[in-house]
């Protein structure tokens, strides 16, 4: 991480767990073991479901309340959909566009991707933009050919001003909930070459801006030496997230100097 240009960020990902109800405490618990989190935002994606008592808990708190999806369209003949405005409106800050599992179960496509990420801008909302590789691509060693073209296509026509809302997110495919996780080595190198083509896009300035968050496997055990790495700003974290002590370990590492 480098505080100097870019935020630490600290994001959990409930994926489809837990009950509404059991936001509130989740929130509480967290607030008290977390309360010394000066150096990073805290973001917490909850089901849609959720959101409703997970902004409620959250307010006048250091942490901010994320949905998991969005639909691209502001409004429209989308049954079941969800947009952006209406996320924004309920006082949600972020949503993850582009998780994995989402493109490997929902057909999710990269044009899909950057529909979303505008929508989610033109909100007012911080789009958290996963990308990832298969197992496969990276026993190719194809995986940053895989990750620039689906950083480039994510962000088609998103200028550097929108750029400033934007957090990547790399997880690799082979590492979510596998307890399998990337060295750190691995994910700097992936997190570096992020940085690289954002550079080249949008010039220095603006990509030394953009937190790069690594996700796949995190703990509390694992998070210290991949945040100390340069290009791992903050994590996305799954499985880790759902009990307060261990998501409150991870802030904790996110926080060492
Ligand atoms: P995991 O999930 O931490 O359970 O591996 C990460 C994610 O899918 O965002």
């Amino acid at each position: 991480m480098n505080r100097r240009y870019r935020k630490t960020i600290i994001a959990g990902n409930w994926k489809m767990n837990k009950l509404p109800g059991e936001s509130k405490d989740f929130i509480v618990q967290l607030k008290e073991q977390a309360s010394a989190a000066k150096w990073c935002d805290i973001v917490l994606c909850v089901p849609f479901t959720h959101l409703h008592a997970a902004v409620k808990a959250a307010r006048g708190t250091r942490i901010a309340i994320g949905a998991q999806n969005c639909h691209f369209a502001e409004k429209g003949a989308y049954t079941g959909e969800v947009s952006c405005r209406m996320l924004a409106d309920m006082g949600v800050k972020y949503v993850i566009i582009g998780h994995s599992e989402r493109r490997q179960y929902f057909g999710e496509t990269d044009s899909d991707v950057n529909k979303k990420v505008k929508a989610a801008i033109d909100a007012g909302l911080r789009p958290i933009i996963c990308l990832g590789e298969s197992l496969e691509i990276r026993e190719n060693g194809a995986e940053l050919d895989h990750i620039r073209m689906q950083l480039k296509a994510a962000l088609k026509d998103i200028d550097a001003q929108q750029l400033r809302k934007v957090v990547i997110a790399y997880e690799p495919i082979w590492a979510i909930g596998t307890g399998r996780i990337a060295t750190p080595q691995q994910a700097d190198e992936v997190g570096s070459a992020i940085r690289e083509t954002l550079r080249s896009i949008y010039g220095a300035r603006a990509a030394r801006g953009v937190s790069i968050l690594y996700g796949g496997s995190l703990s509390e055990s694992n998070a210290g030496g991949m945040f100390a790495m340069p290009d791992v700003d903050g994590g996305l974290i799954g499985g880790a997230s759902l009990e307060p002590a261990s998501l409150a370990s991870i802030i904790d590492a996110a926080q060492q100097d």
